[in-house]
């Protein structure tokens, strides 16, 4: 399957979902390649890090930030692999347009802040772009950097605020802003190979991943 991670709004979380989808799928044996769709390349920095530190599985990582390229790329390789997660920059850019035309999921991480929840119609005007070029594109929000409150408003009105963007189907489960999730990252390592172990984060990662590759 093909997973395209991406928003024009920065700083959501994509590099940190991107890193953790690909890690978890490879530990559960998957053949995963992580694609950096973007110039600052955050995801291919911290598979450089996971792989200098001799950590298995490893990792197939490569950066394609133009769009053509990049698309050339996933045609030419795609059947080589089991997953490929695409990681693309916040702004809208030629490889975002590649990813949406090359994905069978695209997932939208946002924060529950209304400004967030307002970049989904750009996303929603994309989708839809793409959706007048090709079928099949599953479009997913989800909601990440949550309230750790379990009963936040806030995440309540994002949920609430994404059934009015019918392009997207809202993920039921969400990412809570925990240490777990920033600390691993950047390492290039799945909130499972951490210690000391956030069980809470590691739920929530199995949350997301199960209905994305199952085809909610
Ligand atoms: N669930 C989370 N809990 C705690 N910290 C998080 C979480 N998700 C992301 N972060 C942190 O938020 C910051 C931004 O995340 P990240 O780099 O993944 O966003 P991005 O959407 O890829 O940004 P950009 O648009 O610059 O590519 C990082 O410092 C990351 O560690
Ligand atoms: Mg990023």
């Amino acid at each position: 399957m093909i997973i395209a991670i991406a928003n024009t709004k920065g700083g959501v979380g994509k590099t940190t979902l991107a890193v953790q989808i690909a890690v978890s799928r490879a530990r559960e044996g998957r053949d995963v390649w992580l694609i950096d769709g973007d110039r600052q390349g955050t995801a291919a920095a911290a598979i450089a890090a996971r792989a200098e530190a001799n950590r298995v599985p490893g990792i197939a990582c490569a950066q394609y930030p133009d769009g053509p390229q990049l698309r050339a790329q996933v045609q030419q390789q795609a059947h080589k692999w089991d997953d490929i997660v695409i990681d693309v920059g916040g702004r809208d850019s030629t490889a975002l347009r590649a990813s949406l035309i090359l994905a069978d999921v695209l997932l939208v991480p946002f924060a529950p802040r209304s400004y967030d929840v307002w970049a989904l119609d750009d996303m929603a005007t994309l989708v839809d772009e793409a959706h007048s070029v090709r079928d099949g594109l599953k479009a997913y929000a989800v909601l990440n950097m949550a309230d750790p409150g379990e009963r936040s408003t806030d995440n309540a009105e994002a949920a609430d605020a994404v059934d009015e963007v019918p392009q997207f189907t809202y993920l039921p489960t969400v990412i809570r802003r925990r240490k777990a999730f920033s600390n691993a990252g950047g390492a290039g390592l799945a909130v499972g190979e951490i210690t000391p172990k956030d069980p809470k984060a590691v739920a929530e990662l199995a949350a997301l991943i199960e209905p994305i590759f199952n085809c909610l």
